[in-house]
Formats: C-alpha cells, sequence, structure tokens
C-alpha cells in the first residue's frame, strides 16, 4: 500500500517524545493535570482507571507520595487519544494503523550518538531501583510492577531490533521478576544462541512517543521501530545503551539497561490481565538491572494493567485493521470496532445489510480474523458501534435469540480466555443484530439531534 501525499501533516509530526505528546493532548482538551498529592499504592491506579472510564482524559499525577517525578497514564485509552496519538481523525485510526503495519512501509530507525537520557547515570554497585516511583496497582496485584515500559531486545543472530511489553515485579534493588510468554519474540532469541541459559541483555524504555508504545503492542516478525517511523513517516531515533549493545528510543525520558537471567527464576504475579481478572503467580526469568539513566525532570509512564490503555495497545489498535480486512473480503463497505470493554474477545460490525444471510457470513469471517475474537455481533448504521448502550439496544431490539444467533462450539481460542478451555478451546458466538424487515416492520429510530448543553445549562 502506498503512503497518502500528505503523510508528513497527518501522522503527529509534532509528536517526538512524551513531552510533546503530552503538550498536544493538552491542547486538544485530552489532559488530565492532578494536582492533588497521590500514593503510588493503589490511589493513583484508582484515579487512573477512573480518568479511563469516565473519559476524563489522560492523566498526569504532579504531587506523588515519595517522589519529586511526575506519572503519565492512560494516554492511549480512547479513539480520541488514539487519534492524537496517530495524528489523524478518529475515523481515519484503521486506515493509518493498515498503512503503518504494511511491512513495505516501514521506516527504519536513525541512530545518533547521544541521547537526553545521558543527562543522569546511575551505574554498578550503586543501583538502587526504589528512588523510581514504580506502583502497586490494582489490590491483588502481588507488588510493584512496571506495566508501561517498552522492552527493547536484539536478535543475536540477525541482528534485528524489537520491542514489547513485560510485566515486571521488583524483588529486590537491583532485580525484577521479567514475565515473558514462550513465544514472544525475546524469548526466541535468547533461545537461538549457542548458550541459552546465559545472560541475555535488554533495555527497558519508559516515557514515549506513543508510536512507538503502539508498535510495540504489535506482534510480527520485523522490528516493530519500523512500524512507529511507519506511524509518524520519519525514521525514530535511536542511541546505544551505556551497558548493552541495543539501539533504545533516544527521545525515552528513562532507560533501565540489564540482562535477562533465563534460568534464575522466582514466583512474580499476580498481576491484572488484560481479561480482567488477576493473572496467577509465574515463575520467571529474572532481570538484573545494570544502569538506569534519565533525563533532566523525568516523566515517568504506566499503564493501568487490565484496563483501557492495556487493551488498546495489546488488542484494539494492531488488530482492528485485520479484523477490517477479513470482513471486507465479503463485504467493502463494512465497518468494524474491537470495543475495549469486551476484552478483545468481542468485535462489532456494522454494515448496510442487504441479503439476510450476509450478518452471518460476516460473523464467522470476524471469528477466523484472530483466535482472540470469540463474540461477534453485527449491527446497522443507525447504531453508534462505539457506544455500549448503543450495542444493547440493538441486542435488545433487533435480536430474535432462536433465529438470529449461532455458535461454533470448539473452535481454537486464546488460552488465557476465561470462558475457554486451558488449552483455549471454547464456543464463538455470532449475533446477528440487524435490523429484519423481513420478518415485521417498524417505523424508523427515534433520534434526537446532539446538542452541545453548555449553550442551555450556563
Ligand atoms: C500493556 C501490555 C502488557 C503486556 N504484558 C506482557 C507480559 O507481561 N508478558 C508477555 O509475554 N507479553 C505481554 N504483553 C504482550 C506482548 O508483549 C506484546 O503484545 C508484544 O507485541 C509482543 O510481541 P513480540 O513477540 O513480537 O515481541 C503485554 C502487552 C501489553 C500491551
Amino acid at each position: 500500500m502506498s503512503q497518502p501525499a500528505d503523510q508528513s501533516e497527518r501522522r503527529g509530526t509534532e509528536i517526538v517524545d512524551l513531552r510533546t505528546y503530552i503538550a498536544a493532548l493538552d491542547r486538544s482538551g485530552q489532559l488530565a493535570r492532578v494536582p492533588k498529592e497521590v500514593s503510588l499504592t493503589h490511589e493513583l491506579a484508582d484515579v487512573a482507571a477512573a480518568l479511563a472510564r469516565s473519559d476524563g482524559g489522560a492523566g498526569l499525577f504532579e504531587n506523588i507520595t515519595g517522589t519529586d517525578w511526575p506519572i503519565f497514564t492512560g494516554g492511549v485509552s480512547s479513539h480520541q487519544r488514539a487519534a492524537i496519538a496517530l495524528g489523524c481523525e478518529v475515523d481515519d485510526i484503521i486506515d493509518v494503523m493498515e498503512q503503518a503495519l504494511e511491512p513495505e512501509n516501514g521506516i527504519a530507525p536513525v541512530r545518533i550518538d547521544t541521547a537526553d537520557w545521558h543527562q543522569n547515570v546511575v551505574e554498578g554497585d550503586d543501583i538502587d531501583t526504589n528512588f523510581l516511583p514504580i506502583p502497586t496497582h490494582s489490590r491483588g496485584d502481588g507488588g510493584a510492577f512496571i506495566t508501561g515500559a517498552v522492552t527493547v531486545a536484539k536478535d543475536p543472530i540477525g541482528g534485528r531490533g524489537n520491542l514489547g511489553y513485560n510485566r515486571m515485579l521488583r524483588l529486590s534493588p537491583n532485580r525484577f521478576g521479567f514475565n515473558v510468554n514462550e513465544w514472544r519474540d525475546v524469548g526466541t532469541f535468547w533461545k537461538s544462541r549457542e548458550d541459552p541459559d546465559a545472560p541475555f541483555p535488554i533495555a527497558l524504555a519508559i516515557g514515549l512517543d506513543p508510536a512507538i508504545m503502539i508498535a510495540a503492542g504489535v506482534k510480527t516478525p520485523v522490528d516493530e521501530l519500523l512500524i512507529a517511523g511507519a506511524i509518524r513517516g520519519r525514521g525514530i531515533e535511536v542511541c546505544r545503551g551505556r551497558t548493552v549493545d541495543i539501539d533504545i528510543p533516544a527521545a525515552a525520558e528513562i532507560v533501565i539497561e540489564g540482562h535477562l537471567h533465563p534460568t534464575v527464576r522466582e514466583p512474580e504475579g499476580p498481576l491484572a490481565e488484560f481479561h480482567g481478572y488477576h493473572g496467577e503467580e509465574w515463575n520467571s526469568p529474572t532481570f538484573e538491572v545494570s544502569c538506569i539513566s534519565w533525563r533532566d525532570d523525568p516523566i515517568y509512564q504506566s499503564i493501568i494493567p487490565g484496563w483501557y490503555e492495556h487493551i488498546y495497545i495489546g488488542n484494539v489498535l494492531p488488530r482492528e485493521p485485520l479484523l477490517r480486512r477479513f470482513v471486507r473480503h465479503l463485504d467493502d463497505t463494512a465497518d468494524v470496532h474491537i470495543p475495549p470493554y469486551g476484552n478483545g474477545f468481542l468485535a462489532v460490525i456494522q454494515i448496510d445489510r442487504d441479503n439476510p444471510g450476509t450478518p452471518k457470513n460476516l460473523a464467522m469471517a470476524a471469528m477466523a480474523a484472530h483466535i482472540n475474537i470469540r463474540n461477534v455481533i453485527v449491527v446497522d448504521r443507525d447504531v453508534d458501534m462505539y457506544q455500549p448502550s448503543e450495542i444493547q439496544w440493538a441486542l435488545t431490539n433487533r435480536v430474535h435469540w432462536d433465529d438470529d444467533v449461532f455458535s461454533v462450539a470448539g473452535a481454537q481460542g486464546h488460552e488465557m480466555d476465561p470462558v475457554a478451555s486451558q488449552r483455549g478451546v471454547g464456543t464463538k458466538v455470532g449475533i446477528d443484530a440487524t435490523y429484519k424487515r423481513e420478518r415485521r416492520e417498524y417505523g424508523s429510530r427515534v433520534a434526537y439531534a446532539p446538542i452541545n448543553l453548555n449553550d442551555y445549562l450556563s
């Protein structure tokens, strides 16, 4: 797919790091500054979760007990903020993501010699991560977890870079439990070495341009920095680590370098998971810190686990383009949405209904588009697919439960799906929630014009 001609205008060129993103959110009324003092234990996450739930903007916590460092949360936890992050209109999010995910559109990172995070450095025996403001988020969590860091690694054979997310529980001043599913690229990398058990270098980048955060959530066999470059329309600047030979985003607020110890395992967990429950404890590799660097006046960044941003980055933004491609194979005007409240298991398809059986065909296509998609609801154009109450209205007033629902038992889903078996086998369900004129004639739907209440109340 070719790049649009006006790409440089559309791709948020003013956003080069977290600070410029915060400024862009502020200008758009999408930033909530929190001046009141909050505790790192539970309170910060409670307020950040409430902000996300009420669409109150991204949170910039300016006054946190025991630290001078502010904390930023919820940067990409709504369609409005995803659009600002991607430098586009809300209606163009899937297009921009689709173009950025196209391998031929990738733009390689650019290596530079110095980064602002060289301004402050702690190395060796002095390392004590207790000065970092790492929150204990949810009441069911097993301790203080780094959740908003992007793990940067390098393929020891091919040399390509990789970005991803790994929850990390602080075990001691310079060690963390590092959660990693076996099939993640970082695991494949360390196992591909002659001595797979040897310490493996990685870096954690915290406080980033959201293009890098969004790219890091994509599962792909290429360096995700190419995707971040494609989003921005320019190569992302990177700088070598001080103690590890890895190219790290140069505009990061904070960088933590060190080595994974694949065989030195310790229990870590539980942590609020993407499916909305607390996960179990894992016996995970440990991560030993060799260097911490940060910009002057750094901003720490956290993703509230098991909440909107976690789902947006991991499930919504990287998968909607794929889902749309599958569905548009059958209906080239259909629109799609993976609502964050459905944890990546629910997909909504919006169509101009024609043939009575088409909605069910579309639901089958959606089920096959991604292993996680289990429930599919098809609605008409007069239903706002971004509003949960609208979906409920369609389910209540347009579904005949004997005729409009079908299920596929024994289908493969995600092994962490709470209603599937331990191996992820479960039942996928398609619901045709479109209006069936052939069944019974109704008039048109009641609708009132949108107005600005401030014009009437003040
Ligand atoms: C907020 C967030 C937290 C995540 N935490 C973990 C984790 O703890 N362990 C893990 O293996 N994957 C985790 N993931 C999933 C992956 O790291 C991520 O989606 C990434 O794309 C992995 O792709 P890769 O195998 O290409 O590196 C998380 C994803 C997100 C968005």
